[in-house]
């Protein structure tokens, strides 16, 4: 059972390429997706508070048998948790539903800008990573505003996951990323629907390798260093999704992908939406 590589952090945490997503699991498919996600070899799993399945992530973890530190976990918390108090709450409510005592890598879920409060959440993130409480200060859905708006408060975040797939391939946020050895986490990579896995170029390309159209939109993402976290719920979809390490696509295969990039926005936007 081959594992996926990781990247170091900033923190100096290392994170796989490739995870498991788990929304919109509720409890009890995500203990049996979670524990069959561990068995194939995924060793990164995200939930969120948002998701409400945090107890059934647990209890698939606990029914693996793995011990705790060979996984990766994160979670993310909603806007009611933007103050250093509010994320320390956060972070003791997961950890019980989750049934561990610390948590990999925590994410501010939306930034909310209206509530104005998002370079808060950041900041009790990293008093709990000062003690060794988490492993990892995450972001999630923020715009380079944001992010600059929390690197101006002194602090670096390690991720930022985004949504990000061939269609939405958001350069601009990766440059910036990239900038500041922020690294760019896909959420949804294989697109939202399933219309750019039937694309002909995709298909084009998986069949010149003997591949799936997701395994080569996967390995599109990992191999410009982007992390991904498709989630499935299939024993067949999880192994293949990880099985992406062993081929390689070519600098006009990666430039044929780019050309699926219609500029379509997120479906939602962080300014406006967020919970
Ligand atoms: P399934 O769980 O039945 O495999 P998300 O955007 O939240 O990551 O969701 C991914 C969607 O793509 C899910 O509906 C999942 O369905 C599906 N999916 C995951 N892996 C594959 C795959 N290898 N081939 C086709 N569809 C996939």
């Amino acid at each position: 059972m081959a594992l996926a590589p990781t990247v170091q952090l900033r923190s100096g945490a290392r994170l796989p390429v490739l995870g498991l997503g788990t929304w919109p699991l509720h409890d009890e498919e995500a203990a049996e997706t979670v524990d069959l996600a561990i068995e194939t070899g995924y060793r990164l799993i995200d939930t969120a508070e948002n998701y409400r399945n945090e107890k059934g992530v647990g209890e698939g973890i606990r029914r693996s048998g793995l011990p705790r530190e060979e996984l990766f976990i994160t979670t993310k918390f909603n806007r009611e948790h933007h103050s250093t108090d509010g994320v320390r709450r956060a972070f003791e409510e997961s950890t019980k539903l989750l049934g561990v005592d610390y948590i990999d890598l925590l994410l501010v879920h939306w930034p909310n800008p209206a509530q104005g409060r998002y370079v808060e959440a950041v900041q009790g993130i990293a008093a709990l990573l000062e003690e060794g409480l988490v492993r990892a200060v995450g972001t999630s859905n923020f715009k380079p505003t944001h992010l600059q708006d929390v690197i101006d408060a002194g602090i670096v975040p390690d991720v930022n996951q985004i949504q990000l797939d061939p269609q939405r391939p958001r350069i601009e946020e990766r440059a910036f990323h990239n900038e500041h050895g922020i690294v760019t986490e896909s959420w949804s990579p294989l697109g939202p629907g399933s219309g750019l896995l039937d694309e002909p170029g995709v298909a084009a390309i998986a069949e010149a390798h003997g591949r799936t159209a997701a395994q080569v939109v996967l390995r599109w993402h990992v191999q410009q260093g982007l992390v991904a976290i498709p989630k499935s719920s299939n024993r067949e979809r999880l192994a293949q999704n990880l099985d992406i390490f062993d081929f390689e696509l070519s600098g006009a295969e990666l430039a044929n992908i780019y050309l699926l990039d219609t500029g379509a926005a997120d479906i939602v936007d962080s300014d406006e939406f967020g919970h």
